[in-house]
């Protein structure tokens, strides 16, 4: 099949909706989304989103805070701009239904504290913002008669020059995009989805890696389509790792214990029961995220145990069961009582910080293409994100990208002349042993080789055992019918080569990207 629209979006999380909702009022708009509408990232968020909302804190302080946290290679320009449009789009999520909490008179909202914020400054809705955000949104983008939201149609590549026959490179001046091609997973079809603009709003990789806070749908598939359109991406080395993931090994995705709750008082402590962060950082359990990270590894690995602790006790049960209901059913399902026991923690995949390079408006490097939320680089987090800054990031430059790309599509048409996808020769239907295997194997090397702490050497190893599987994939990728899981497996693939690509090529220790054998930044 053929469609033909405006303005198409590929993800249904906070960034890719965001879009939809402002863009809508311009022209008729798809939303592309590989699974159940509400399933991404963004509806696991739990701490919430940080902006400066009164006169207690100020722009300043959170600038200072993000750049701080970015290890001195954030773009100011661009930490300036996000930081002072936070207040207003934080009013848009009201008025599109979103609740954060408010204090007892119900007159301000009620703000939380995270690592690496010198202030409270983390809208939240308990411990479960994330869910809310996606309700509301998705509720407002439902109801609009001009948004189309498609279910279970997975994106494979953008079409570009490519697709009409032109030899496309990297050094190509003006790569356009004029749509995706996309596999509609109930019936095996791939459908062509001309546009004149497009958004990749595809969220996170996570899934690179073996423990991971993120959900399986984060495969990098933008960051990947992009790398095979020869489009420019920037900062992958720096992939965050959450301190404080639940320790329960069969659980996927890892289930994450907020950094809210250190922020409520919860402190670090070893197997032992002392505390540690001491040794790392005067600002203790609440220091930046690399650091904690880093500190837990160490531990872990002085000690030879899979887990810490996370010292919740005495924050009080009334706050713990009021404040944190979702950690505390969680926690309560597999027998441990955050109100009595420490809750055991390990770090976790958790957050991608580069990705496809955007400029202010969120434009990529190719033509009529787009990116925000976690899959897009803007330079707002430097070497290592700030929490709760991602939601805010997507937010704002789903509304930067709505305002250029509502101006562009004013001027643009479709090209007709894109063929459709051609399945010639494709005839075999692998076995999905061969994809899960070759995912595990993938995840080990990562998490062995590329994780929190690096070496010159573990990079060059994960480097030639990758090569391998790249092959291998590619080989059955050339013969296959194609299918959603080999698909994400051959993006899974693209991601961990550029993040051991761009971590071999950062040759300085700088926020998250850390090697034994490179000099602190
Ligand atoms: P997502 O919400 O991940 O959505 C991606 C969308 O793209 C999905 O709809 C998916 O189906 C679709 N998609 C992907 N590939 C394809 C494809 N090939 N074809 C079609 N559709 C596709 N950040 C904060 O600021 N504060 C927090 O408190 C916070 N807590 C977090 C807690 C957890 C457990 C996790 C995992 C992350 C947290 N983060 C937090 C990070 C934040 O939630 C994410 O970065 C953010 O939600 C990403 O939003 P997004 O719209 O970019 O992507
Ligand atoms: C958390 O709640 O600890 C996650 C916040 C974030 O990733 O920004």
């Amino acid at each position: 099949m053929r469609y033909e629209v405006d303005f198409l979006v590929v993800g249904s999380g906070i960034a890719g909706l965001s879009f939809a909702l402002k863009v809508a009022e311009h022209g008729r708009v798809c939303v592309l989304t590989k699974g159940d509408a509400q399933e991404g990232s963004t509806r696991y968020a739990q701490g919430g989103i940080a902006a400066v909302m009164y006169d207690s804190d100020s722009f300043d302080k959170h600038i200072h805070d993000t750049l701080v946290a970015g290890d001195g290679i954030c773009d100011r320009q661009v930490v300036e701009m996000t930081i002072r449009q936070a207040p207003d789009r934080i009013r848009e999520l009201v008025q599109y239904g979103v609740g954060f909490d408010r204090d007892l008179q119900g007159d301000r909202f009620d703000l939380h504290r995270e690592g690496g914020h010198s202030e409270f400054r983390i809208l939240h809705h308990k411990d479960n913002t994330g869910e809310e955000i996606e309700r509301g949104l998705l509720e407002a983008a439902r109801q609009h008669p001009n948004i189309e939201i498609k279910e279970r149609q997975f994106a494979i590549d953008i079409i570009t020059q490519h697709h009409l026959g032109q030899r496309v490179t990297k050094h190509t001046p003006g790569i356009e995009c004029y749509g995706v091609y996309a596999l509609d997973c109930d019936t095996n079809r791939i459908d062509t989805y001309l546009s004149k603009v497009t958004l990749l709003a595809t969220g996170g990789m996570g899934n690179v890696y073996s423990t991971t806070t993120t959900p399986v749908i984060s495969t990098g598939d933008g960051v990947a389509m992009v790398h095979r359109a020869r489009g420019v991406l920037s900062d992958l080395e720096f992939m965050q790792f959450h301190p404080t993931s639940l320790y329960n090994p069969a659980e996927k995705p890892a289930f994450l214990i907020t950094e809210a709750m250190r922020g409520a008082g919860a402190i670090l402590k070893d197997r032992d029961g002392k505390e540690f962060m001491q040794k790392y950082d005067s600002r203790l359990s609440l220091a930046p995220r690399d650091i904690v990270a880093r500190a837990i590894d160490n531990e872990m690995k002085i000690s030879g145990k899979d887990y810490l602790y996370l010292d919740a006790r005495h924050i009080g049960k009334q706050h713990l069961i009021e404040g944190f209901p979702t950690i505390y059913a969680k926690c309560l399902s597999i027998g441990i009582d955050i109100t009595r026991d420490m809750i055991p923690v390990r770090p976790a995949a958790h957050y991608q910080c580069g990705g496809i390079k955007v400029d202010l408006n969120g434009e990529s490097s190719i033509r009529h293409l787009y990116a925000a939320g976690e899959c897009s680089c803007t330079g707002l987090h430097g070497g290592n994100r700030l929490a709760s800054n991602s939601l805010l990031e997507a937010v704002v430059y789903a509304h930067n990208a709505a305002m250029a790309a509502i101006e562009e599509v004013r001027h643009l048409g479709y090209n007709a002349a894109v063929p459709d996808w051609n399945a010639e020769g494709m005839v075999l239907n692998e076995e999905m042993v061969l994809i899960t295997q070759t995912k595990r194997e993938l995840q080990e090397i990562m998490s062995n080789y590329v994780g929190i702490v690096r070496s010159d050497l573990r990079l060059q190893r994960a480097f030639d055992r990758l090569n391998l599987i790249f092959r291998e994939t590619e080989d059955l990728y050339n013969r296959s019918v194609l299918t959603e899981p080999l698909s994400e497996l051959r993006n899974l693939i693209a991601c961990a080569y550029l993040i051991i690509k761009m971590a071999r090529a950062r040759r300085e220790n700088v926020g998250l990207h850390y090697s034994l054998d490179l000099l602190q930044h």
